[in-house]
C-alpha cells in the first residue's frame, strides 16, 4: 500500500456518504484544508457542514456533532485518535486527513496520512488537494490553496521551497496558469504588500549585516543601487513589480554583501509562488502573505472567514481579514516585544517564559517563533501561556530552526512524551510543536522537556560518530 492507494481508498469511501462534516485546524493549513475538501466533495454534490476547532482536545471535542455524517477530520485527529474513540465514533463514519504523527488507539480509524510513506513536507491542504483531485482530475483548480496550506504550515521553509508532491502541486496550479513560480526568488516574506526596503530590513534568514532589522540600512542600500523605490502614482514600490534586471542587481549585491561578511548565500534565494489573478499589491498576491492572512483570521475564532476567502470572497469576507491582520500584526508585535523586554529563561537545552493570560493561546507559538531570531537560536524556545477556559491547563507552544533540527532536535517527541507523562497531550512537528499541560505540573514540565532535548542531542551525536 502506498500514499495514492489511501488516496483512492479515500474517495471510494467518501463517494458514498451523502453528507460530510470537515473537522478541522484553525490555522492557514486547516483552513485551506478545508476549502479544498469542501469544495471539492460539494462538486459532487455532497453536503457539507464544517467545523473549525483550535485543537482536538477534551474540551473542543464536545464542537464535533453527534448526527449521522461523516465525519473527515482535516489536519487534525492523527494524533488523538483516542479521543475519536471516546467520542463515540466508529471506523465507519470517520475518515482522517492528515500530517501529523499518528498515535494509535484501539479502532483502527481510515486515514490518508503522508507522514508514515515519508513524504515530510505537504501539509494536510496538500494530501486534501490529492484526495480533491482523485474525485475529479478539473479540482487542479484548488491547487493555489493546497499550496497556501503547505506554505503556512512551512513546508518550503528549509529547502527555499517545496519539495516532492508539494512541488508538484504547484506546477499542475502552474498548468492552470494560477500560479507563477518564480525560481530563485528572493528569500523574503512580504514580497507582494511591503515596501521594498522594509521587506529587505525584515528578513533575518539569512541574516544581511546593515540590513536586516534595519529599514533605513537597507534604503541606502537600494539607493546606492540606484533602485527606484517610488512610484509617483502607486507609491513605494514592492518586490513583486520590480523589474526583473532590477531584481537580479539587488540580489546579486545581497549576495556580495554576505559573502563579504563570510556568510554563505545559499538562503539568499527561494522559490516564491505567486496567484496572478489576485489584486496587486494585496496578502492575496502570494502563497506566504495569503496564508498569513488565513492564520490572522483563524487564529482569532474566524476561521469561516478565512474559509470565505479561500472559496473566493473578495468582498465583505475580504474587509473582515484584513481587519484582521491588522490586529493579528500589532498583536504579535506586542508579544514579540514582551518577550524580548521580559527575557526568557535559559536552561542547559531551552529558553522559557511564561506570559501568564497576557495573549491567546492560538498566538504565542508564533511569537515565540519570531522572538527566536532575536535571542539564542541554538536553544528551541519553549512558550507557557494560561488558558482562560479552564484555569487548570496551561497551554505550551515550542519553535526551533532548521538548523537545530538538523542537529537531531525533534520538538514533536519532546513535548508528546513530556506531556503525556504529566497528563497533558501535545502534538506537532520536529520544528514546531504544542501541548496542554496540567498547570501543577508547569516546571517539572520544562525540566522534563530540557532533559528529554538533552537526550535527542546526545543520541543524534551518538548516531553521527
Ligand atoms: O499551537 P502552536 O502554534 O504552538 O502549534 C504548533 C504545532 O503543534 C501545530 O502543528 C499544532 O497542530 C501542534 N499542536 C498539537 N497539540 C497541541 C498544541 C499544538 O498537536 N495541544
Amino acid at each position: 500500500m502506498g500514499l495514492s492507494d489511501d488516496v483512492r481508498a479515500a474517495v471510494r469511501e467518501l463517494s458514498s456518504h451523502p453528507e460530510v462534516t470537515i473537522i478541522s485546524h484553525i490555522d492557514a493549513d486547516g483552513i485551506s484544508g478545508e476549502a479544498v475538501l469542501a469544495q471539492a466533495l460539494m462538486r459532487e454534490g455532497i453536503r457539507v457542514t464544517s467545523v473549525f476547532v483550535r485543537q482536538l482536545e477534551p474540551l473542543t471535542m464536545g464542537q464535533v456533532p453527534k448526527d449521522d455524517s461523516f465525519k473527515i477530520f482535516c489536519d487534525l485527529g492523527a494524533g488523538q485518535q483516542n479521543l475519536l474513540e471516546e467520542h463515540g465514533l466508529s471506523t465507519e463514519e470517520v475518515l482522517i486527513i492528515d500530517h501529523h504523527v499518528s498515535q494509535d488507539s484501539g479502532t483502527a480509524y481510515q486515514q490518508v496520512n503522508c507522514l508514515p510513506y515519508g513524504h515530510t513536507k505537504l501539509s494536510a491542504a496538500g494530501v486534501a488537494y490529492l484526495v480533491a483531485r482523485e474525485l475529479d482530475s478539473a479540482n487542479t483548480d484548488l491547487a493555489p490553496l493546497a499550496v497556501v496550506g503547505n506554505v503556512g504550515d512551512m513546508m518550503a521553509r528549509e529547502d527555499c521551497g517545496l519539495v516532492g508532491l508539494a512541488r508538484d502541486i504547484a506546477y499542475e496550479g502552474a498548468a492552470r496558469g494560477l500560479i507563477e513560480i518564480r525560481a530563485r526568488d528572493l528569500n523574503c516574506y512580504g514580497i507582494s504588500t511591503r515596501p521594498l526596503h522594509v521587506c529587505l530590513s525584515y528578513n533575518d534568514d539569512p541574516f544581511i549585516p546593515g540590513i536586516s532589522n534595519n529599514a533605513p540600512g537597507a534604503q541606502k542600500f537600494l539607493q546606492r543601487l540606484g533602485i527606484p523605490l517610488r512610484d509617483p502614482i502607486k507609491g513605494w514600490l514592492v518586490w513583486e513589480e520590480i523589474p526583473d534586471e532590477d531584481r537580479k542587481r539587488i540580489t546579486s549585491a545581497l549576495a556580495q554583501q554576505l559573502l563579504a561578511h563570510g556568510e554563505g548565500i545559499s538562503r539568499l534565494f527561494a522559490e516564491s509562488y505567486l496567484f496572478p489573478d489576485e489584486p496587486e499589491r494585496t496578502p492575496l498576491r502570494n502563497a506566504q502573505e495569503f496564508a498569513t492572512l488565513l492564520n490572522s483570521c483563524g487564529r482569532w475564532s474566524r476561521p469561516g472567514v478565512g474559509g470565505s476567502i479561500c472559496r473566493g470572497d473578495r468582498g465583505i469576507a475580504y474587509r473582515q481579514a484584513e481587519h484582521m491582520l491588522t490586529n493579528h500584526r500589532a498583536i504579535i508585535r506586542e508579544l514579540l516585544h514582551y518577550i524580548l523586554d521580559t527575557g526568557v529563561t535559559e536552561l542547559s537545552h531551552l529558553q522559557y517564559i511564561h506570559v501568564g493570560n497576557r495573549y491567546p493561546d492560538t498566538i504565542v507559538g508564533i511569537g515565540a517563533g519570531m522572538a527566536l531570531s532575536k535571542l539564542n537560536m541554538d536553544k528551541p524556545i519553549l512558550i507557557m501561556v494560561e488558558q482562560p477556559e479552564d484555569p487548570d491547563l496551561t497551554k505550551v507552544s515550542m519553535r526551533t530552526t532548521e538548523r537545530v533540527v538538523g542537529r537531531g532536535i525533534d520538538l514533536q517527541q519532546a513535548i508528546t512524551e513530556a506531556s503525556s507523562t504529566l497528563g497533558g497531550a501535545g502534538g506537532g512537528h520536529r520544528i514546531a510543536a504544542g501541548a496542554f499541560i496540567p498547570r501543577e505540573s508547569e516546571q517539572e514540565f520544562v525540566r522534563h522537556v530540557n532533559e528529554l532535548l538533552a537526550g535527542q542531542y546526545a543520541n543524534a551525536g551518538a548516531g553521527r560518530r
